[in-house]
């Protein structure tokens, strides 16, 4: 018995850092996808092969002696045998077109497409089931999760999310590229979130004045997003990245590569975590071409994309 499901990846247009203070966040999803394939296999080892290396363990071990970043897949392969109570092993295959680390939730497809693959072994599981399985998972690799991700990468497209009232689709299709930027250096979204809880513990005042700036950043971008206002959207996009400046997860190699994207784009900051990671600048057909060579030129990992609007998808 054989299952397979594929999930994108994602960026934060708007609001990181901010959405796990309860402020509004707006993503998108990315066409570049994470497959899962997920086999019931004879015996009890639920073996997990992946681009990033491969984990091999009898079904039943204690999820925290686990020390490897497929831990997601084992805890949903386990959890599953054990509620099913199947005397099973599972073989899963893990492909990705996402860069790993970088704030373009490879976790999170990864743990809704292993999720998907996975369950589906077993029952005809709902997004929404999907949904709180990946994040069950997600959280055995990182505790705090705001869960916006894999909400994301389930249901695709453009969406606003609070912690408090989940997720709510954007129906606009805003018509515009997206030029994503790595900086190579890989990051810890944990540690990264503990250094802005840190300034925000220091920075009390000033951090809840940013909580309210971000909040009328992002209403007022909701409204530039339906007219498709790339000037307007650009300029926020600045905007935001000096309040990321603010509370510290920006870098010089982030400036230098934002400086370079601002000369051709609408505008461009970090997504994500920061201190490291990716950076996105918006265009359209006018100066798309250009801005890629300039990235290019100086040697920068880079990429354009548009909005995914499938979402998880099951096969
Ligand atoms: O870099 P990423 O994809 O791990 O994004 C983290 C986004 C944060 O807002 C910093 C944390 C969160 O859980 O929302």
């Amino acid at each position: 018995m054989k299952s397979n499901a594929s999930a994108p990846g994602k960026v934060i247009l708007f609001g990181e850092h901010f959405v796990v203070y309860g402020v509004k966040a707006i993503l998108c999803t990315i066409n570049k996808r994470v497959t899962v394939t997920a086999t019931k296999i004879q015996g009890n080892m639920i073996s997990i092969k992946s681009n990033i290396g491969n984990l091999n363990i009898k079904s039943n071990e204690s999820i925290t002696e686990i020390k490897s970043p497929l831990k997601p897949f084992y805890f949903l392969a386990n959890k599953m045998i054990e509620k099913f109570n199947e005397n099973t092993g599972i073989e899963i295959i893990v492909k990705s077109e996402i860069p790993l680390g970088v704030g373009l939730g490879s976790s999170s497809a990864c743990c809704v497409a292993g999720a998907a693959a996975i369950s589906r072994l077993f029952y005809n599981t709902t997004k929404k089931e999907i949904l709180e399985l990946a994040i069950e998972a997600e959280k055995t690799i990182f505790q705090n999760t705001s869960g916006a991700d894999c909400t994301v990468c389930t249901y695709g497209g453009i969406m606003e999310y609070d912690k408090k009232n989940g997720f709510s689709k954007i129906n606009s299709e805003p018509n515009f590229y997206l030029i994503i930027a790595n900086s190579k250096i890989e990051h810890s979204t944990e540690s990264v979130v503990e250094n802005v809880k840190q300034f925000k513990e220091k920075n009390e005042e000033k951090f809840s004045r940013l909580c309210i700036d971000e909040s009328e950043l992002i209403n007022n971008v909701l409204i530039l997003l339906k007219n498709n206002d790339l000037v307007g959207l650009g300029k926020n996009m600045l905007k935001n990245q000096q309040y990321l400046e603010t509370i510290g997860i920006s870098n010089e190699k982030l400036r230098l590569m934002i400086e370079l994207a601002q000369k051709s784009s609408y505008g461009a900051k970090i997504t994500g975590a920061g201190a490291g990671g990716c950076i996105i600048a918006l265009a359209d057909e006018s100066n798309l071409e250009i801005m890629i060579n300039q990235f290019k030129k100086k040697n920068y990992e880079c990429f354009s994309t548009k909005i995914d609007f499938v979402g998880l998808d099951t096969f």
